[in-house]
């Protein structure tokens, strides 16, 4: 597995002048546009990636993106694997592996997801402070002891500093941020009332099917992230989820979290 991330990291620099990214940003359903603002300097498509995994997900294009934000080296994922699409574990985080092996420094990931909470609306920014994984974990298997210990801390997993860092630059900016504990289900099913019932009472304040592999994954490598997600529904009220309610939601959303993650990558140490 080590191997096969290095040949890709490797396959990566050649094609990129040895682009070195300071921060690796994952791109959620309906946030694409973030890549819009990326001054590009390189495209790869995953399916000419050797080693990665090909998105099937409709809104969801498959490619890194290497370019500045605010001038500052990025490495853009437009479009990530899902358990729920066959992947295993392994195959869904290896492109964060491969992304700190190019050498980023942050982490931000980005996703829509259901609003739990009940005082959340649609179209709000949640700020992950905390997760809770019903996902298989991906550190499951022989640990790579190059990259990280076999039993990480998930202390502090979303990091404090940043948090604050993004409290501050959303009063500025005169954005509006919700806070809470996100909740990964595998997917693809939308929760039942009585799950979202049952997130809610465990201490969940929105649910997702993404995220959570690859910020253990990131934690693992001690790399800090940062999330946040877009509540493209509340799922405690008699609306039904479908998914281009959630693009549609997204999008819309998509440009205070463009905002945001645009000032603190200007922000970062
Ligand atoms: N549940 C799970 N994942 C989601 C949801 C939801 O309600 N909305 C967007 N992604």
């Amino acid at each position: 597995m080590l191997e096969e991330i290095k040949r890709t990291a490797a396959f990566i620099k050649a094609h990129t002048e040895n682009f070195t990214p300071e921060v690796g940003i994952v791109l959620g359903t309906g946030l694409g546009g973030f890549a819009d603002g990326i001054d590009t300097a390189w495209t790869l498509e995953y399916k000419d990636i050797p080693g990665f995994p090909v998105s099937t997900v409709e809104g969801h294009k498959g490619r890194l993106i290497f370019g500045e934000v605010e001038g500052r080296k990025v490495v853009a994922m437009q479009g990530r694997f899902h358990y729920y699409e066959g992947y295993t574990m392994q195959q869904v985080t290896f492109p964060i592996r491969v992304m700190q092996q190019l050498g980023i420094r942050y982490l931000f990931v980005s996703n829509a997801s259901g609003g739990i909470n009940t005082s959340f609306r649609v179209g709000d920014l949640m700020v992950i402070t905390d997760h809770i994984n019903l996902m298989p974990n991906p550190l499951i298997g022989r640990n790579l002891d190059e990259l990280g210990p076999r039993f990480p801390d998930m202390h502090n997993c979303y990091d404090k500093e940043l948090i604050s860092a993004a409290t501050r630059i959303a009063e500025e900016e005169n954005i509006k941020l919700q806070y809470g504990v996100y909740v990964g289900g595998t997917g693809p099913t939308f929760e039942t009332q009585a799950e979202y019932r049952y997130f809610k009472a465990i201490g969940g304040d929105a649910a997702g099917m993404s995220t959570v592999p690859e910020v253990i994954v990131a934690r693992h490598m001690s790399i800090p992230v940062f999330g946040v997600s877009v509540i493209t529904n509340c799922g405690l009220s008699d609306e039904v989820g479908d998914h281009e309610d959630v693009q549609r939601q997204g999008r819309k959303a998509g440009a205070k979290m463009e905002l945001l993650f645009k000032r603190m990558i200007k922000n970062l140490k």
